[in-house]
């Protein structure tokens, strides 16, 4: 799936009168939780003002834990509400930009997260937070422009719409529908998959080779079916713990790279027109199965992949510009050296018979791989690319992604945690605490593996 222009993120409040307020109901900054964010705020004495602020919460999704009320401290004749919102659901960012709006005062007594600071866009905790991408996708799937193959194709429109309809209403955890593909969108995969597969031998990456022959063993890749999303998704969770997402429409840069950083993939599960099979304006699933699947199989790449998305999360607005184009010339249009040899491991180029040939050819431009340089370089959408990046493996450009991310404005890192899968943010002692006992227990055990296998340390390092 490909992004579209960054879409602006929310903002919130900061903690005024913390000090001031703190204690009030028995809690002070130390006492709480980093998880829950506390509240004060009183309301315009209305009939059904609690049951319109209580609704902010419900409508974005947060769970609350604790409510109570009190008269004012401030009025004697208003009362205040003190809430307990858990952080780990929902955007308590955005709930409490509304409440604003309803409220006479509020105030925020946690210690909260630096991601609820107004300076840091609202990012997804849980995996089940991505659900609400599904809600604002940018454009639908199914409407075409009126230069689209598909644009003036009555059933080709209502076939986008079904597959449109899929995604919208999928949930996460759910298993991805499965569809049955008309014999002609069939043949459209066949001619595209016939044609690309000659040319991977010769100009892929050799990951991508040795992955490729296994997607045909377990995931039913061959010239006459289309694999079904599920099963790909299940064999990519297998090697590397990534997983797709069907998607109904193009979603803004910072939720596309949001998926990444829990390695997800948003997926599209429809097939170009089949009166032009070797083109299509927009991501399709040749593009996805053919394309980015097979390099998603590789932990190296995988990583790198969710290092991309992690490093996007809270950014500001302008780095997550830069961080799309690095994905831009990376995971679509990457190129890496191999035996002093150009391959491609970029999707929009192991899914293009035309630019496959092209990247490899002494036509483009060729730069060493650095995302400072190649996170700025403007890029044209339409044409072949006039300029690649060269990484000398994925190990490497990941830790040149590392450097790079680590300069990235954010007062805070962020550090995902696969057995809840939910992203924790690192912001202040306890966390960094909790971060050490874990690397000690991980360091006990490779001392404990050192010892069994009699390896010396220094020959891994
Ligand atoms: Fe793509």
């Amino acid at each position: 799936m490909g992004t579209l222009s960054e879409a602006g993120g929310d903002r919130m409040a900061n903690e005024e009168s913390k000090n001031d307020m703190a204690g009030k109901f028995g809690s002070t900054e130390n006492e709480e939780p980093s998880t829950k964010t506390s509240l004060i705020f009183s309301l315009h004495e209305e009939v059904g003002a609690l049951a319109r602020a209580l609704h902010v919460f419900e409508k974005h999704g947060i769970n609350l834990l604790h409510i109570e009320s009190r008269l004012s401290r401030q009025n004697k004749t208003d009362h205040e509400f003190y809430v307990e919102c858990d952080n780990s659901m929902g955007s308590v960012a955005d709930a409490i930009k509304q409440l604003r709006q309803e409220s006479k005062y509020i105030h925020i007594l946690s210690r909260a997260h630096k991601s609820l600071d107004e300076s840091v866009p609202w990012f997804p905790r849980k995996m089940r937070d991505l659900d609400q991408f599904a809600n604002r996708v940018l454009s639908y799937g199914s409407e075409l422009d009126s230069d689209h193959p598909g644009f003036r194709d009555v059933l080709y429109r209502k076939r986008r719409k079904e597959f449109a309809d899929i995604a919208h209403q999928y949930r996460h955890n759910q298993p991805i529908p499965r569809v049955t593909y008309t014999e002609q969108e069939i043949s459209t995969w066949a001619t595209v998959f016939r044609e690309l597969t000659q040319l991977y031998p010769k100009h892929a990456c050799k990951e991508f080779n040795n992955i490729f022959p296994l997607l045909i063993d377990n995931c039913g890749y061959n010239e006459t079916n289309i694999p079904q999303l599920e099963e790909v998704s299940q064999f990519l969770q297998d090697c590397s713990g990534f997983r797709l997402r069907p998607v109904a429409g193009l979603l803004s840069s910072r939720d596309f790279l949001a998926g990444l950083a829990f390695r997800v993939f948003h997926s599209t599960q429809y097939i170009r027109h089949h009166s032009v099979p070797m083109y299509t304006p927009e991501p399709d699933i040749c593009h996805e199965l053919l394309g980015h699947v097979p390099l998603f199989a590789d932990p190296d790449f995988a990583e790198f992949s969710q290092e991309i998305g992690m490093a996007s999360l809270g950014a500001p607005d302008e780095y997550i510009t830069r961080l799309a184009t690095l994905y831009w010339f990376t995971v679509e249009f990457g190129l890496c050296t191999e035996n002093d040899e150009r391959k491609a491991y970029g999707a929009g180029l192991l899914s293009s018979f035309g630019e496959l040939q092209y990247c490899v050819s002494d036509k483009p431009s060729i730069m060493p791989f650095d995302p400072f340089r190649a996170s700025i370089q403007p890029y044209p959408i339409t044409s072949f690319q006039p300029t690649y990046f060269l990484a000398e493996s994925f190990k490497d450009a990941k830790e040149k992604l590392r450097q790079y991310a680590m300069t990235i404005p954010r007062p805070f890192s962020v550090y995902y945690n696969p057995y809840t899968q939910s992203m924790e943010v690192i912001d202040g002692k306890e966390q960094i605490v909790n971060m050490v006992r874990t690397l000690r227990n991980d360091m006990d055990m490779v001392l404990d593996a050192l010892r069994k296998t009699e390896i010396a340390p220094t020959k891994i390092a």
